[in-house]
């Protein structure tokens, strides 16, 4: 039975939060990416004959297109649902499980998901024949276990090595932005790393991450004044997110956000403030917090993410395989 705290990989292999990931497997999975990179030619057939279900529930551009063509470029056969809540059987009712025993009768072993509802990873994985595969492409508020990995191999390839002193700032909705969710948790894997948390109050940071980083002794403030320009001189990633206004509880929290948005974008006079080496990112989509014409700035690494998403994807598929190839062949 599959246990969320063993490492990755167990058995059977599915990779559905972040907490997964170990240091050895990340360092494996980054050099294999590099690899895939270089040479991708010569991993066109590691999924030749293998059935994937890329299933996406909520709406999607990065994800869906860099899973689906990471899995064509290493041969996987693919069917995609992109809304499936309007566009399959679930419309009319029908069930996870019952989604997921469909493609499972008609052969396939691989689901790539992406579900509004956190648990729903857990319970698709649960129903699963060995050697079958799930892969969390986004939770609802949880987590996006795939985007933190291609955001930390982007820190990687900026810095090195994951082992120095690293001050990432996470800006914006971290109550609900699933993608900073996972990036605490994969980052903390690292030791010298140091968070802060720049939001309103309202979209402070999830109390159990918080509990996690203090539960296990890692560095983190909590900035409350907004400011960001005030804040970046000794930061080495700024990682901004957008305002998740769907997952607002009500519409006071929508318009208190909305107005207080402005505070936690990209402009200027932030990077005016920042140190020689800061970069900042942001997993997309953008509204007004990264405008598109910082798209080309030296400091910006969002395009960069989504480039290193399509080899990083690769490299974790690889992985997946020959663990399968291994234990379930
Ligand atoms: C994010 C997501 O869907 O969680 N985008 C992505 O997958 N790259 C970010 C967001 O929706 O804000």
């Amino acid at each position: 039975m599959f246990q969320m705290s063993e490492l990755m990989f167990n058995d059977p292999p599915h990779l559905l939060q972040a907490q997964q990931f170990t240091p050895e497997f990340l360092e494996e999975a980054f050099c294999l990416a590099e690899d895939i990179r270089h040479y991708p030619h010569l991993y066109s057939s590691v999924l030749e004959g293998e059935w994937m279900a890329v299933l996406f529930e909520e709406p999607s551009t990065r994800t869906l297109g860099s899973s689906w063509t990471a899995a064509e470029r290493l041969g996987a056969n693919v069917f995609h649902t992109e809304h499936s809540a309007v566009t399959s059987s679930e419309v009319k009712g029908e069930s996870l499980t019952r989604t997921v025993k469909t493609f499972t009768a008609l052969g396939y072993t691989w689901f790539i998901l992406r579900r509004r509802r956190a648990g729903d990873m857990q319970l698709a994985a649960s129903i699963t024949r060995p050697g079958q595969v799930v892969i969390n492409g986004g939770d609802g508020p949880s987590q996006h276990p795939t985007q933190a990995f291609l955001d930390v191999y982007t820190i990687k390839r900026e810095f090195g090595d994951l082992n120095q002193p690293l001050h990432v700032m996470l800006v914006g909705d971290l109550k609900n932005g699933r993608t900073v969710h996972s990036l605490v948790y994969l980052l903390s894997k690292y030791r010298n790393v140091k968070f802060t948390f720049v939001s309103t109050r309202q979209m402070a940071m999830k109390r159990d991450i918080i509990d996690y980083l203090d539960r296990h002794g890692h560095r983190y403030v909590e900035r409350f004044d907004g400011l960001l320009s005030a804040m970046t001189k000794n930061v080495d990633v700024v990682y901004l997110t957008r305002a998740q206004l769907e997952r607002c509880e009500s519409p006071d929290e929508q318009a208190a956000w909305q107005s207080e948005f402005p505070l936690y974008g990209m402009n200027d006079e932030v990077i005016g403030q920042m140190g020689d080496r800061t970069i900042f990112m942001h997993p997309l989509p953008s509204n007004e917090e990264l405008p598109e014409a910082y798209d080309t700035h030296p400091r910006a690494r969002h395009l960069q993410q989504m480039e290193n998403g399509l080899w990083g994807r690769m490299a974790l598929l690889t992985k997946i395989q020959r663990f399968r190839l291994a234990h379930h062949q």
